[in-house]
């Protein structure tokens, strides 16, 4: 019975947990009724595969409290998963993690396509500085095959994982019924070879691949291939270390830095540059030297960052080491000086490519493209529901310009 199966699970966790937790009955049963009732006990059968585990224990620790999110798997899902995976007690705590926000989200906070709305899980690959947990990217959209609004996961592989819009409550929960299994952020490596193929050639040609999937935190602004292509006769007047130097002006060293976050602070690049922000009624923009190029696709989350997707190389040939290793060194200090462990919740923001105004968190979301938009909401910590946080965010959205 998969009812006793999760029962039995958080059961097990208490005992490994024993000293530091105390079982609260009504909480477990709340949980386990609402996901049978929503027909999601392959759920509660992943639950009980991972509980024996180190993370899964953890995870299951972590789960009651404050509110969360669950993006829960069907059955139907979960049928999908190959062998290799959901044999793999760790890999599937870690993916189950990966489902579960800390912080409450109703429909009416979810942006809408083409914006969309940034949380972090309770999934830590230690791999973001701070030990970050990872972000999850989500939206409201329409599904390709049944044209009907529904919670939307824009980057997942290759195709749009889609859930349903009713949240079911349960305890400290809301749950979200979705159509397939979320996969954790792949590594740089895996995103460019996947959807960036001549920005991962290039890469990993000037030597770059290594460095980069190394570093605790990056930010990359990945020309896509069309851009690659028309900066292809630039490119071949340049040397090696020349190119080197171009990529390393398309990164951020050592600190993730989601699209809501740009506007928060100056940032210079790997390559030792200032990065210039700047938004209009056309979209969000990044300059280096004097190329300027337009973010089509914002906030891909990678193992060790965040990608955007941009329209132009940023033809920037300037280094400056002393000023790359001083602002890495200066990101490194700051993410030592936020390591807190614990505090992985809530919403890093809405966000959009086409400068699109969304007052997410406040439940008031509208999707007027506005001028001032795209970098309108952003929250410093797991802040939810806070209009106070959501207008000072539009404010210094609006100053930017
Ligand atoms: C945990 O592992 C022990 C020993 O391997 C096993 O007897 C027990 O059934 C497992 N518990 C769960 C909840 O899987
Ligand atoms: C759950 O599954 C049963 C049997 O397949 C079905 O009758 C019921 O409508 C389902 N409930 C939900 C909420 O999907
Ligand atoms: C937690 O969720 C409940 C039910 O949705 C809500 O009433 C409460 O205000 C939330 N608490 C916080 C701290 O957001
Ligand atoms: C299980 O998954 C973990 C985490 O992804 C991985 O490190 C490990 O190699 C996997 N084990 C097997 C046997 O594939
Ligand atoms: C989604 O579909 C609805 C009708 O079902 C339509 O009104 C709306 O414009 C569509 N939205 C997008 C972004 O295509
Ligand atoms: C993405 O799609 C391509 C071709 O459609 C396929 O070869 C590749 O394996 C897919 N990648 C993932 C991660 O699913
Ligand atoms: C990032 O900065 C670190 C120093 O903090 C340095 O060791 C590393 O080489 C840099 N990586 C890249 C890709 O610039
Ligand atoms: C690459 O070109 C730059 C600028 O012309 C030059 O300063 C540098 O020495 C060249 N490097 C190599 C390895 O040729
Ligand atoms: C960026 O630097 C400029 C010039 O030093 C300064 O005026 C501006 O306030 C800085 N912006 C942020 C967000 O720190
Ligand atoms: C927005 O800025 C870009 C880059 O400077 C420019 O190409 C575009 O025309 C601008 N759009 C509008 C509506 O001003
Ligand atoms: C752009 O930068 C390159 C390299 O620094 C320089 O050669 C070129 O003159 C610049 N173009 C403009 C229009 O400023
Ligand atoms: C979740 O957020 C709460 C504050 O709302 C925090 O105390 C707790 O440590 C967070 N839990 C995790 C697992 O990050």
């Amino acid at each position: 019975m998969q009812i006793s199966a999760l029962f039995t699970a958080l059961l097990a966790t208490a005992s490994i947990t024993a000293y530091g937790q105390a079982v609260d009955m009504a909480y477990v049963t709340a949980v386990i009724t609402a996901l049978n009732a929503a027909n999601l006990t392959s759920l509660a059968g992943a639950a009980q595969a991972v509980a024996n585990t180190t993370e899964g224990a953890a995870f299951l620790a972590s789960l009651p409290g404050s509110n969360k999110t669950l993006f829960a798997p069907t059955n139907e899902a979960f049928a999908g998963v190959p062998e290799s995976v959901s044999s793999n007690t760790t890999l599937l705590a870690n993916i189950l993690s990966y489902h579960v926000l800390n912080t409450s989200i109703s429909p009416s906070q979810i942006a809408k396509d083409p914006s969309h709305t940034i949380a972090r899980s309770l999934y830590r690959n230690m791999m973001l500085p701070g030990n970050q947990s990872q972000a999850v990217v989500f939206n409201l959209a329409n599904d390709t095959q049944t044209g009907n609004q529904s919670l939307a996961f824009p980057y997942q592989n290759n195709a749009t994982v889609y859930g349903a819009t009713t949240p079911v409550s349960a305890a400290n929960f809301m749950i979200y019924p979705i159509y397939s299994v979320l996969s954790l952020p792949g590594t740089l490596a895996e995103v460019a070879t996947a959807a960036l193929p001549s920005l991962a050639g290039l890469v990993t040609q000037a030597g770059l691949l290594e460095p980069l999937s190394q570093a605790k935190g990056i930010t990359v602004f990945a020309p896509n291939d069309a851009a690659i292509s028309a900066a292809g006769a630039l490119v071949g007047t340049l040397n090696a270390t020349q190119i080197q130097t171009v990529l390393a002006n398309h990164v951020i060293n050592g600190t993730v830095v989601y699209s809501t976050l740009l506007a928060s602070a100056n940032y210079t690049s790997a390559g030792g540059e200032p990065f210039k922000f700047m938004t209009n009624a056309t979209g969000a923009f990044v300059t280096s030297g004097n190329t300027t190029a337009q973010i089509v696709a914002a906030d891909i989350p990678i193992a060790n960052g965040v990608v955007h997707i941009i329209d132009r190389v940023l033809a920037n040939p300037v280094g400056n080491t002393a000023a790359a290793q001083s602002a890495a060194s200066s990101y490194a200090a700051a993410a030592t000086a936020t390591t807190s462990g614990g505090s992985g919740g809530g919403v890093v923001g809405a966000s959009s490519t086409m400068g699109s105004a969304t007052g997410s968190a406040s439940g008031a979301a509208t999707s007027a493209k506005a001028a001032s938009a795209m970098l309108s909401t952003s929250f410093s910590t797991g802040v939810v529901g806070s209009a106070v946080a959501i207008f000072a965010g539009i404010f210094a959205g609006a100053a930017l310009i």
